[in-house]
């Protein structure tokens, strides 16, 4: 069995010369099992006769929006829902603009409108089309709306060029239609499962204008509270003031560590995990002044701090507490002074960054990670924040995959 045995995979192809590779594209897709479906262009069918593609996908092949008979087979909209995977090989720079457009004039630039399917294209043009500013817009806004881009390669042309836009071979075609199933069919190690994260500073008032906080940018709990949603998780973040959003997750926004501490109690008997990734304030004003703190002659202000709750222990010390992870951001002894801070707030584990290095940690988009639990240890090397969110993530997994099983 290959990733994409019974895959329904619906070939859109048009009018380059590249076309002719279409053949042999489907010939390979169908003996790894996969059901192709062809639909071309009009332009595509003067480069490749649409009775070839019939006989290499065993389908009839469609080409008309507005043939009564082919629509009372399978209609566009059937069509459209019937795809696992979209791929159009080759995609000229007309289609391109057109599906960057959203114009939908034929049924292949319809059908791309009307699916909810994943979209993967294969340009194929002259170097200097592809090269065109144009082009390089409409590529560039098919990305950001998630279309994955398969080529183009750069060699020899039809035409004699030589330079970026022939179309990606059917064996490296197939292959990367192989690894996008696969890929999308890798155990997701935390399905259903419940995390909640605290993300970014607190904010402690000392007047209605004032108050002390920290660097915290939040980044390292949003790329965590992603990396979870990849692995399949329930996501809430609790998150201070900071300029991110997540996707796909639950965001509690509050200000103060007090704030921080009554949204996390109030919904963390629901969660599997807990993750602490925010920079708490371990004091707060012990009294908010009502009115602005005026200026007064003393060269002196003096402002009583008192303790905030600790939250990452008041969590690790429930009943049933979920899988609780810290962080820890030491300058010295890092082993030494995480570890104890894991016994000392009863964590399941605990991550600490070497805050001394700089270019890592604190407000940067890099981290490197020590990771601790009771019986092992693992190293996170530096890289971006999303990189090493991934990697942490899959600790806590593998972690809390094997304390749940025992
Ligand atoms: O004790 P320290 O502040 O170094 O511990 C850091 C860890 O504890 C982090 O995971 C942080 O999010 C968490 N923490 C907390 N509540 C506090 C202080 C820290 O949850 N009041």
């Amino acid at each position: 069995m290959t990733a994409i045995a019974n895959k329904r995979i619906l070939l859109g192809i048009t009018g380059g010369i590249a076309a002719y590779k279409c053949a042999e594209l489907t010939r390979r897709l169908t003996e790894q099992g996969a059901e192709v479906r062809v639909v071309m262009t009009q332009s595509a069918q003067e480069f490749i006769t649409p009775l070839t593609m019939q006989a290499v996908s065993g389908n009839p092949v469609a080409h008309s929006l507005l043939d009564p008979a082919a629509e009372a087979g399978m209609g566009h909209i059937e069509f459209a829902k019937w795809a696992d995977l979209v791929l159009i090989a080759p995609a000229t720079a007309n289609f391109i603009a057109k599906f960057t457009a959203g114009i939908a004039d034929d049924l292949l630039s319809t059908l791309c409108l009307a699916t909810p399917a994943p979209i993967a294209i294969a340009p194929a043009m002259n170097q200097v089309m592809y090269q065109a500013q144009a082009t390089q817009a409409n590529l560039a806004t098919l990305k950001q709306r998630n279309i994955t881009l398969w080529g183009p390669a750069a060699g020899a042309q039809a035409c004699g060029d030589v330079g970026p836009g022939r179309m990606v071979n059917p064996d490296e075609l197939v292959t990367a239609v192989v690894n996008y199933f696969s890929e999308q069919e890798k155990p997701q190690l935390l399905a259903g499962k419940n995390i909640m994260i605290t993300a970014g500073p607190t904010r402690e008032a000392i007047d209605p204008v004032r108050y002390i906080s920290n660097h915290s940018s939040g980044k390292m709990g949003y790329a965590l509270a992603q990396a979870a949603r990849s692995l399949g998780a329930n996501v809430t973040v609790v998150s201070g003031p900071v300029a991110l959003a997540p996707v796909e997750c639950k965001l509690v926004n509050v200000i103060s560590a007090l704030d921080m501490h009554a949204a996390v109690m109030a919904d963390i008997h629901q969660q599997d995990i807990f993750i602490a990734c925010a920079a708490v304030a371990d004091y707060r004003p012990e009294t908010i002044a009502e009115q602005k703190i005026k200026k007064t002659n003393s060269d002196e202000m003096v402002v009583r701090m008192i303790k905030n709750p600790d939250i990452v222990a008041s969590v690790a010390a429930l009943e049933k507490p979920p899988f609780t992870v810290g962080f820890a951001a030491e300058t010295q002894d890092v082993e030494h002074y995480a570890r104890d801070k894991m016994q000392r707030k009863n964590l399941a584990m605990i991550a600490a960054n070497d805050v001394a290095q700089s270019g890592q940690g604190f407000n940067a988009d890099d981290n490197a990670l020590t990771v601790f639990w009771p019986q092992g240890t693992a190293q996170i090397a530096l890289a971006n924040k999303q990189v090493v969110a991934v990697q942490l993530l899959q600790l806590i997994a593998t972690q809390f995959n094997a304390n749940t099983s025992s």
